[in-house]
């Protein structure tokens, strides 16, 4: 067992490993509300006016997908996830099993075939999100946790729910499904979103879904595909997906390192919000995609397009700052995990390694005066550069005139020269040749 092998299971997380990168894509008639992706949830939007005011208006006329794979390709991005279908029920595809679809609304035309397409013309892999719970379709038995009639009262609630069989909302899942994975090609991440069980026993989850059957089905049609962990099923997932927080190390299951994807937005809505200005930089993005792969992870950062179906500028100037990072340092971060155990980046710091190459990548992310000390690799690293530029990092501490003070640290501690000016990249990066 290697230092950081991970829990097998069945999907193929061999390219997701390497690639670390990808984008999350979050649009639907919510897009036109813009104000969160949960709009109909939060106002308590009753579906008959939901259907007035944003299915009867979705005509994104700017839409073009080749813009948006290209801001992915050039960002480095060697996956995408959209979502096909949200909460509110909408689906972006002309599904055969509802008419609640791209293809009913003035836009008329089915948004994921190109956008699918568009994608794998610059070798960036598939995924799709497909929502559990449906705001909208008439199976989808309401329950008080979630939902925009959650606070009906208890009769009222009974009342809405005559008629409605959970069950046959099971099987229309089951079988949008099995399009999803028969209709677009080689699918290569499932992302369904998500479980809700509460302690009483109330909220939904497995058997709600059928998520056994589900699994049962999609194992059959994609044998590989790389299945999220929110379908309520203990043994049935390949990646693990923290949301909206970094994990402080490897994300583990029982003490066993495991596949994990960090999903984040840029602000916090996910959907596309017009007046949201927490809005993180580049560089902060940047730091945080170093710091999932320093832990073995990935980071699946998202976009929520606008309803002329544009990706929104404040997105696309992020995108292309980490783009020209990505330009320079990409192989700190494709092909590499967390580094061995025996070296730990010293402050302001984080290390990605090769494995392959035997490459150590120091991430430094507060500029030193002149000089970092690297614990436990003195003698282990036969030749640096700065990756920006590929100028060499001298394996040397103090120059011959400053002999008689001592840098400190231990025998043990390799000291390495840094120009005195940072360079002008979001993170200088140090690339260590280890013997
Ligand atoms: C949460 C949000 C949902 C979003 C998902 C993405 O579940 O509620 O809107 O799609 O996270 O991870």
């Amino acid at each position: 067992m290697g230092q950081h092998d991970t829990l097998k299971t069945p999907g193929d997380t061999k390219w997701f490993t390497h690639d670390r990168f990808g984008l999350f894509i979050h649009w639907g008639l919510y897009s036109l509300a813009a104000r969160h992706e949960w709009v109909m949830n939060n106002e308590k939007i009753p579906v008959e006016e939901y259907e007035r005011k944003y299915f009867k208006h979705f005509d994104p006329d700017l839409y073009d997908p080749n813009r948006w794979a290209d801001a992915a390709a050039h960002a480095g991005m060697k996956y995408f996830v959209i979502t096909t279908k949200h909460h509110e029920g909408f689906c972006l595809w002309d599904t055969k099993h509802t008419d609640y679809k791209v293809t009913n609304t003035p836009y008329g035309k089915d948004v994921l075939t190109p956008m699918i397409k568009a994608f794998r013309e610059r070798g960036i892999r598939t995924g799709l999100y497909h929502s559990l719970l449906d705001w909208h379709h008439p199976q989808m038995v309401i329950d008080k946790h979630i939902g925009p009639y959650r606070e009906l009262s208890e009769e009222d609630r009974a009342k809405m729910n005559v008629g409605r069989d959970q069950k046959k909302y099971a099987e229309y899942l089951y079988n949008q499904t099995r399009e999803l994975l028969t209709e677009f090609g080689p699918v290569d991440v499932l992302w369904y979103d998500f479980s809700y069980v509460k302690p009483d026993g109330s909220g939904k989850g497995k058997d709600d879904w059928g998520s056994e059957k589900l699994y049962k089905l999609i194992r059959e049609l994609a044998p590989n595909i790389i299945l999220d962990d929110r379908l309520d099923l203990p043994d049935g997932w390949d990646v693990k997906t923290p949301e909206q927080f970094q994990p402080d190390s490897w994300v583990t299951l029982n003490g066993q390192k495991v596949v994990w994807e960090a999903c984040q937005t840029m602000s916090g809505s996910w959907g596309y919000h017009r007046e949201e200005s927490s809005w993180r930089d580049a560089d902060q993005l940047i730091r945080t995609l170093i710091d999932c792969v320093a832990k073995g992870g990935n980071f699946l950062l998202n976009v929520g397009p606008t309803g002329r179906g544009e990706i929104d500028a404040r997105a696309l100037s992020v995108l292309k700052q980490i783009g020209d990072w990505m330009h320079y340092h990409s192989r700190s971060i494709y092909g590499c995990t967390q580094a061995p155990d025996e070296f730990h980046p010293p402050a302001d710091c984080h290390y990605t390694y090769n494995p392959e190459k035997k490459r150590l990548y120091v991430h430094i992310t507060a500029w030193p005066y002149k000089n970092i000390l690297l614990p436990n690799l003195a003698g282990k690293v036969e030749y640096a550069q700065l990756l920006h530029d590929g100028s060499e990092v001298q394996l040397t501490g103090l120059e011959a005139w400053q002999a008689h003070y001592s840098i400190g640290g231990d025998a043990s501690s390799l000291p390495i020269r840094l120009p005195q000016v940072r360079p002008n990249v979001a993170v200088p990066v140090v690339e260590l040749f280890l013997k």
